[in-house]
């Protein structure tokens, strides 16, 4: 298959995490759970929590300014920026104005993309687009999540699960035929939204101190059944972008999975027959961050030169919505 051009690749990549780390066992002291039990289940074993103070933006910003550097760029160079995120600074303004205003870019569109943890995979396509329009040039795609402000820590069955963290990346055009992003397939299913979500503090169910009382603005989850919907949508989204590329999966360097749960992970390397020593895992010491989860493991996969120039690297993710996708990539590196 050949896209037409130009092409659009990720020119640089950025990731941030806060300092503090939380342990297992820490939160085994205030909640009925161990360390074994969590490890066991979800391969975690710490996540970071961002500082009192430290917004998503914030963490964005962070991401960012080390993305637009490895891309050799400017802030001045970025016209648009678009941010992922389920744990916005606030409902109103979008993050993306928050970090479009932090980064000193002026009048620069900017606007948050809402995917859950699939945030990453649908802000490539955005982004994808845009730039094929052509009307952009570089365009910043940052995921940023404080889940710990989001997560009820009385919860056991979702506390242990996740992390803060920011991830960033900027795209650009090329006029190289067949490189960067070759493909994306994306899907949603909001028929069971209870699945994973926080009930009340939309309009659905604005906030009143029966909610509070009732812990209601906190996240809620099925793990069981997310567990289920996220094995059997990932394979396919995976097989599905292939084949659409025409790239076998033989040919793929580095399978990239979104971290929410290393069994998850395990499941679908069986179902694809893709051998583990193919599938960077950062979930152990972050958990999962939702949508910086794909830039953050990715960012660390290329700096541990896991890929290269020309390798064929495949994204994929699911999360609340239900949403999921998948990206296959050719990396480019601009010399
Ligand atoms: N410590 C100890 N026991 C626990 C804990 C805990 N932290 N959490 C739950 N349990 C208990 C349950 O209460 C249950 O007890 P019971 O049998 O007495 O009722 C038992 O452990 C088994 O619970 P299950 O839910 O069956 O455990 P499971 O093996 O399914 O693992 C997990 C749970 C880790 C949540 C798993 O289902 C999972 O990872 N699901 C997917 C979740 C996910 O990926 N979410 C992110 C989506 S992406 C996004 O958009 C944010």
């Amino acid at each position: 298959m050949r896209t037409p051009t130009p092409s659009v690749y990720i020119r640089g990549l950025g990731a941030y995490a806060p300092e503090r780390r939380l342990t297992n066992e820490e939160i085994a002291r205030h909640v009925d759970t161990t360390d074994e039990w969590i490890r066991t289940r979800s391969g975690i074993g710490e996540r970071r929590i961002a500082a009192p103070g430290e917004n998503p933006s914030d963490m964005a910003v962070k991401a960012a300014e080390i993305a637009i550097a490895r891309a050799g760029l400017t802030k001045e160079d970025i016209d648009l920026v678009i941010c992922a995120t389920m744990t916005p600074d606030m409902v109103i303004p979008s993050t993306a104005c928050l970090v479009a205003a932090k980064l000193g870019l002026k009048e620069v569109p900017a606007f948050d993309v809402g995917a859950a943890c699939s945030g990453f995979i649908y802000m490539l396509q955005v982004g994808h687009h845009m730039l094929r329009a052509g009307d952009y040039r570089n365009v910043l795609i940052v995921g940023t999540e404080k889940l710990s402000s989001f997560v009820n820590w009385q919860d056991r069955n979702t506390c242990v699960l996740f992390g803060d963290a920011a991830g960033a990346a900027v795209l650009s055009k090329c006029d190289e035929p067949y490189v960067g992003i070759l493909g994306n397939v994306l899907g949603s299913d909001g028929s069971n939204p209870e699945l994973l979500y926080c009930p009340a503090g939309g309009a659905a169910r604005p906030a009143t101190p029966e909610t509070v009382a009732n812990s209601e603005h906190f996240i809620r989850m099925n793990g069981k059944e997310v567990f289920k919907l996220a094995t059997r949508v990932m394979a396919a989204s995976c097989e599905k972008v292939l084949a659409k590329c025409g790239v076998s999966l033989d040919q793929v360097t580095c399978v990239v999975p979104h971290q929410a749960n290393a069994r998850i992970i395990e499941t679908v390397a069986k179902q694809l027959n893709v051998s583990m020593d193919r599938i960077p895992i950062n979930l152990d010491r972050y958990g999962n961050t939702s949508a910086a989860s794909i830039p953050l493991v990715l960012e660390e996969a290329y700096r541990e030169g896991r890929f290269k120039h020309g390798d064929y690297v495949l994204l994929v993710a699911f999360g609340a919505g239900l949403t999921w996708g998948a990206t296959l990539i050719k990396w480019h590196d601009a010399r």
